[in-house]
């Protein structure tokens, strides 16, 4: 039986995560973040209505599913605090069904301001960040000074840490960017403030995670961003600071042979937010198409997302690194009524293909496209795989080739009932 159960995504994050995670929780009973932080934006529409995630498990929508903020999640205590109340109002009281490891590191406002200022600043990379402080944050914790939210509990530890971070960020602040520095006993009122109302969510989650794996329970790891953007194996320096498959036994506790089933999401095109490479990217009419019927504006930050065929070379890599058993394949509504579809299957390139992510080479490639015919009947709403047509069929064909693992889910909409489940996890 597949018990722990792996969910992320193989491109440049929105393949779709949110309403997959909708989709699948009848049948599970817990849901784990482990990596990454208010960066993401996970979308749901239920009974009509949209629902955006940012740092709460997405499964947290079903009322009989325990959710965990594991260790490996950098959490912002404003953010958690606005998304709490905002699903309050939508899901009623959501406390006794969500524990936060105290072995999270925090993200401070200091984080926020120098993300915000490195991206505006010419002299440094662009990266085109979320702004959320997320890379900063992660800065901390591999340095080994984070703020962690266990030390919020104690107040010489905190004040200590704080006015430390405080010297090292304010004088960065002031000599770098002439930005006016933090005042650190206003931050330290603001902390405790903040650890109170956080008490009743803290506690063991590993433990609480173990009990519920020597019981039989069903729990998703629920990845945020994608594959790509996993600061090891994505396409660096144009990534996200955390890791994605690797992240779950180090941002939870649990031992890496635990994973049972990994189900990547991939889109049945591309889109990327933010700087860095796209070899897909279209920027015709097609991309335009794509963006607009597809609805591709960023769930987080609002900006437009880049658009362009699907990457098969990137999709088999990603499926390999990440050890994907079966594939997800989302938005195919989107390509309905296309005459033709493309994907590229790998790239005119002199580089071997193995190095070309890895020392991102990937920027000077041009693809190599397969084109299809596209099809007029739509697949938009369709739930019965029988009822493809039959061009689309052979797109899902091609698809599990480049691959090399099956599909055995397709999402034909936005709503969780728009969904095609070749087969069961
Ligand atoms: P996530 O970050 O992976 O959860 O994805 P986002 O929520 O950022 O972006 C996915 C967008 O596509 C959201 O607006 C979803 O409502 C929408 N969506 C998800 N699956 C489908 C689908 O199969 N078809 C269409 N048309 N929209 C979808
Ligand atoms: P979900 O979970 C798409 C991108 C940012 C930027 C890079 C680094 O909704 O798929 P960061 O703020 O993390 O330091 O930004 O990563 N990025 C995402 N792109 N979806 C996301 O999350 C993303 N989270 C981060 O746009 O290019
Ligand atoms: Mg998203």
């Amino acid at each position: 039986m597949n018990q722990n159960i792996s969910l992320l995504g193989l491109q440049w994050g929105d393949e779709g995560k949110g309403k997959v995670v909708d989709n699948l929780a009848n049948d599970l009973d817990a849901a784990v973040r482990y990596q990454g932080g208010h960066n993401a934006g996970h979308t749901l529409i239920v009974d009509g209505k949209k629902i955006v995630f940012h740092l709460l498990p997405s499964a947290i929508c079903h009322e009989n599913i325990k959710c965990y903020i594991g260790r490996g999640v950098v959490v912002s205590l404003e953010a958690l605090f606005s998304e709490i109340k905002e699903a309050k109002e939508v899901l009623g009281n959501i406390e006794d069904r969500l524990t936060i490891s105290p072995a999270c590191s925090l993200i401070q406002p200091y984080h926020i301001k120098l993300d915000q200022l490195r991206e505006l600043s010419n002299n440094l990379t662009k990266i085109g960040t979320t702004g959320r402080g997320i890379g900063t944050s992660y800065e901390d914790k591999v340095g080994r000074r984070s703020i962690r939210i266990t030390d919020l509990y104690n107040e010489t530890k905190l004040k200590d840490k704080l006015e430390q971070s405080l010297e090292f960020y304010n004088s960065i602040f002031q000599h770098s960017f002439a930005s006016p520095k933090i005042e650190v006993n206003e931050l330290f009122d603001i902390n405790l403030q903040q650890a109170e109302e956080l008490k009743p969510y803290v506690g063991n989650v590993i433990e609480e995670i173990r009990n519920l794996q020597q019981t039989g329970k069903k729990i998703l790891y629920e990845g945020a961003q994608g594959a790509l953007l996993d600061v090891s194996l994505g396409t660096y320096p144009f990534v996200t600071s955390s890791n994605l498959i690797g992240g779950i036994p180090a941002g939870t506790g649990i031992s890496p042979s635990d994973i049972d089933y990994t189900i990547g999401i991939t889109k049945a095109y591309t889109t990327r937010v933010g700087e860095g490479p796209f070899p897909t990217e279209l920027f015709d009419e097609t991309g335009q198409y794509l963006a607009e019927k597809g609805g591709e504006v960023g769930a987080t930050t609002g900006r437009p997302r880049r658009c362009g065929w699907l990457d098969g070379f990137l999709l088999s890599n990603m499926v390999k690194v990440s050890g994907v058993d079966g594939l997800c394949l989302t938005k195919i509504d989107v390509l309905d009524g296309l005459e033709k579809v493309k994907i590229s299957t790998d790239y005119i390139s002199h580089a071997t293909p193995s190095t070309l992510i890895e020392t991102m080479d990937i920027e000077e490639v041009k693809p190599n496209y397969l084109e299809l015919d596209g099809w007029s009947e739509p697949t938009s709403g369709k739930t019965n795989y029988e009822d493809l047509n039959e061009n689309a069929k052979l797109f899902v064909d091609k698809i599990e080739e480049i691959a090399g693992v099956p599909v055995i889910m397709i999402s034909t909409g936005p709503k969780r009932e728009d969904t095609i489940i070749r087969e069961k996890i």
